[in-house]
């Protein structure tokens, strides 16, 4: 079953969907239809007490995904643990959100599935509160609500009406539709770069020496495209150029595949113009200048092929002199395996960009295909180390740190937003 979109507000966006167990657990199928119909992918976290309510085969029907139920269930923990499920989206939803888990949250309880979710996610958590009246009225709740309002928790009703259990006031959770309305909400103010149109770079590019062979390079794309997506989680159009990779295109992000580096500076400078670019890709410096047309023949007795390089267009180089489109922030990345910083900072006035990530990708690093990547921002105020951290960590921090360069009123220094 495929959803048809109605609207894009939300393409591309990931939401984690904990449903707790209250009689409005039923809306919340609803809930993920009209979230899904609006182009967001929802991944379900079910609660004990919420299958009692909905089963877990109708939320994995409506998701097209796996439902998570139990802390401990080594298969749960193997495919993704519950820190993974709390990182991977772009927003938690609590729907219903009951006395019990308001109360675990406001405490920091995290004693199954969705407390232990809710107590690692780093994302924005919006709550859509369901509950008897009186509980709602109850001092504890309110204390607690209070607690969560003080923490940044977002919350989304409730509703006033009739309730199920056949009390009248304050404590119905609110309409899907109103739920989505406030998850549109919540993205829209968390999303600084909207407006801004971003170019990103990333993986290798294959120089052909003949039909069958090439000149690549370890890059996997797992760094770029990581920032691709971070740009486009803030709001950015984002177009992503790619040298070939075994990754998935980002959600949200026109990805354009290319092979060499004449491909790729001729797909960025058709994506521009563009208020920032982002240069990650690892581009072969060289290529051969007589590619062969024929599979080159190895032959008994003949002298050994010499390959002739010449050099490729700096891409990087190009989009930062650009003579009318420069983008206003032009980022690179600087691999190196000695002198790191030395290197990296001569290369940014080489290329002229305004800031240049200096990576060191000496083999023990394992940074070029690895998950994980060290790297060192330098800008004109300076230079700051990050630490080790996953690609999709870097890519968020870089994604913040170009937020924070575009918000109004700051003096655009990375060093300022650095932790
Ligand atoms: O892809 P992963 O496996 O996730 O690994 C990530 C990474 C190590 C590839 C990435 O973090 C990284 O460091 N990318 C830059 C790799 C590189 O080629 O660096 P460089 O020092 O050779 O080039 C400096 C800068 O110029 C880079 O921004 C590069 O994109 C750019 N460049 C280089 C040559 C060229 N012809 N055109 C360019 O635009």
């Amino acid at each position: 079953m495929k959803d048809n979109a109605v609207s894009s507000d939300l393409s591309g966006k990931r939401i984690l969907l904990v449903i707790g167990g209250g009689i409005a657990a039923f809306k919340s199928l609803d809930l993920i239809r009209r979230l899904r119909e609006r182009g967001a992918s929802v991944r379900a976290v079910l609660t004990k007490a919420g299958a009692e309510f909905v089963t877990p085969l109708s939320v994995s029907a409506l998701t097209e995904d796996k439902v998570y139920t139990d802390l401990f269930s080594l298969t749960d923990e193997a495919e993704m643990g519950h820190i993974q499920l709390s990182r991977q989206a772009d927003l938690v939803v609590v729907a219903p959100a009951t006395a019990d888990l308001i109360a675990k949250m406001a405490h920091g309880h995290a004693n199954d599935l969705a407390s232990t979710v809710l107590m690692a996610t780093d994302k924005r958590v919006l709550i859509a509160p369901a509950m008897n009246v009186r509980m709602w009225d109850h001092k504890a709740t309110q204390r607690n609500l209070t607690t969560l309002q003080g923490d940044g928790v977002l919350v989304a009703g409730p509703n006033e009406g009739a309730m199920a259990c056949g009390e009248f006031g304050p404590g119905r959770m609110a309409e899907p539709l109103e739920i989505v309305t406030a998850i549109e909400r919540a993205f829209a103010v968390s999303q600084p770069l909207s407006g801004k149109r971003a170019i990103v770079t990333s993986g290798p590019t294959h120089e052909p020496i003949d039909p069958v062979r090439f000149i690549g390079n370890r890059s996997s794309g797992k760094q770029g495209h990581a920032i691709a997506a971070a740009l486009a989680g803030q709001g950015a159009d984002v177009t992503l150029v790619t040298g070939p990779v075994a990754l998935p295109d980002p959600a949200g992000v026109e990805t354009v595949h290319v092979e060499t580096a004449r491909e790729m500076l001729a797909a960025v400078e058709a994506a521009l113009p563009a208020d920032i670019a982002v240069c990650a890709a690892a581009v072969a410096d060289w290529r051969v200048a007589d590619e062969a047309d024929q599979k080159l023949k190895k032959e008994e007795g003949k002298t050994l092929p010499t390959l002739n390089l010449t050099e490729n267009p700096d891409i990087l180089k190009a989009v930062s002199r650009h003579p009318s489109k420069r983008p206003d922030l032009v980022v690179g990345f600087a691999a190196e395996t000695e002198k790191v910083e030395e290197h990296a900072a001569a290369k940014r006035s080489r290329k002229g960009c305004d800031w240049i990530l200096a990576n060191d990708v000496s083999p023990q690093t394992g940074t070029f295909g690895g998950d994980r990547n060290a790297v060192t921002l330098i800008s004109d105020t300076g230079s700051v180390p990050w630490p080790a951290a996953d690609k999709a960590d870097i890519a968020n921090r870089l994604a913040a740190e170009i937020s924070a360069h575009f918000a109004p009123g700051t003096d655009k220094s990375p060093l300022e937003v650095a932790e």
